[in-house]
């Protein structure tokens, strides 16, 4: 599967959900989480990312997030539409160690 990683937070652009065909993305408050057993693995959504928040779960940048995007893709709601993304999401694109600021 593919899993969303730190990069989304506080950015949540959503271009992700626009183009991902099984509607697998499931969104928190300020970040959205893949749902591994429903990923088919087509990685069109990757690409898609301003973030660059996507990897596939083989890269060792996803390693931390899979069982993250386990947990919260069984009990955040699916989202299926791409939204307006925050006013600041550019702000927060290329800031680091966002992980503490991930509201469940
Ligand atoms: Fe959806 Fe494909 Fe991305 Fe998996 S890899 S989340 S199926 S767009
Ligand atoms: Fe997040 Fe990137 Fe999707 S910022 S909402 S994974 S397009």
């Amino acid at each position: 599967a593919y899993v969303v990683t730190e990069g989304c937070i506080r950015c949540t652009y959503m271009d992700c959900v626009a183009v991902c065909p099984v509607d697998c993305f499931y969104a928190g408050a300020n970040m959205l989480v893949i749902h591994p057993d429903e990923c088919i693995d087509c990685g069109v959504c990757e690409p898609e990312c301003p973030a660059a928040a996507i990897f596939p779960d083989s890269d060792p940048r996803a390693a931390e997030w899979t069982a993250l995007n386990a947990e919260y893709a069984a009990v955040w709601p699916n989202i299926t539409e791409k939204g307006a993304p925050p006013a600041d999401a550019d702000a927060w694109k290329d800031t680091p160690d966002k992980r503490a600021l991930l509201s469940p």
